[in-house]
């Protein structure tokens, strides 16, 4: 378990007297942003890194979140900043992720660890976003070859779908970014060896658009309105019949995606510390 590892490291380093902290920031009570805060500050104190939540009004202005971002920056007690996803409207975003210092980006999403992703220049030495490379981890992992495989990644995101294909194209898969704009979806992702499904619409992915023997990875993460339980982008039931490795949801790629944070923030503390 990547967590198991991760706490042997953290464990290590405090015997030498070095603590790993993250700063988690939410701005205003979106539900789902909230559970997500909660599970990541509680997979934090399983793996020993200390975690400081910073809960905002979702009032507070773009001014206010920057200040806040740059004091995390000068604190050399704060390892990894984190702040949650989607912001309330009227702040930027894109501003957000420019702020936080790259090497204490944990998410990975500013511009200069994408850039390092997107070129291979000292990829070695830049955080890779906490999904992608979960998903990446997870196929590893499973001793599922990604060389030479045609890998459909569905959606475009800057969270996922972008920065999945370039870690997909890295380990010389084959890959077709899929979209709200593509035409024969069906017929290009039943193509896929490994299909991605990162769309954020429930049932998205049907039986007839897999490949026998496909590998599905399901990203989705939606509420079923009249379940009111989480349900992924693929259709498990039928899919599963289909495919010969399939991740379920909830409990496949999103678990990952904690721990995976987890490693960032430990990697993000050796990076700091002249570790790496
Ligand atoms: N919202 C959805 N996914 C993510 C993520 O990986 N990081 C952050 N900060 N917000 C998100």
């Amino acid at each position: 378990m990547i967590k198991d590892e991760v706490k042997i490291e953290i464990a290590k380093l405090k015997e030498k007297g070095i603590e790993s902290t993250l700063a988690v920031v939410i701005v205003g009570d979106d539900p789902a942003s909230r559970s997500y805060v909660n599970s990541k500050k509680k997979t934090c104190s399983e793996v020993g890194i200390n975690s400081i939540e910073y809960a905002l009004d979702s009032t507070t202005t773009q001014e206010d979140l920057e200040n806040l971002i740059e004091r995390l920056n000068q604190d050399p007690k704060i390892n990894g900043i984190l702040v949650q996803l989607p912001l309330p409207n009227g702040l930027d975003e894109a501003r957000v992720c420019k702020k936080i210092l790259p090497q204490k980006d944990v998410d990975g999403f500013h511009p200069m660890n994408v850039g390092m992703l997107t070129t291979g220049i000292d990829f070695e030495y830049s955080i890779k976003p906490c999904t992608p490379f979960g998903v990446i981890e997870l196929l590893k992992r499973e001793n599922i070859e990604i060389r030479g495989k045609h890998a459909v990644v569905i959606g475009r995101s800057n969270i996922v779908g972008k920065p999945l294909a370039l870690l997909l194209l890295r380990e010389n898969a084959t890959v077709t970014i899929c979209h709200s704009h593509t035409k024969n979806l069906k017929e290009i992702c039943k193509t896929a060896d490994i299909l991605v499904a990162a769309v954020g619409k429930p049932k998205f992915v049907t039986a007839d658009m897999v490949k026998e023997g496909a590998v599905v990875i399901d990203v989705g993460i939606n509420r079923d309105e009249t379940s009111k339980k989480i349900v992924g982008d693929v259709d498990f039931e039928v899919v599963k019949e289909v495919a010969s490795y399939i991740t379920p949801v909830p409990g496949g790629v999103g678990p990952m995606t904690v721990a995976m944070l987890m490693k960032n923030t430990l990697f993000a503390t050796l990076l700091q510390n002249g570790l790496l």
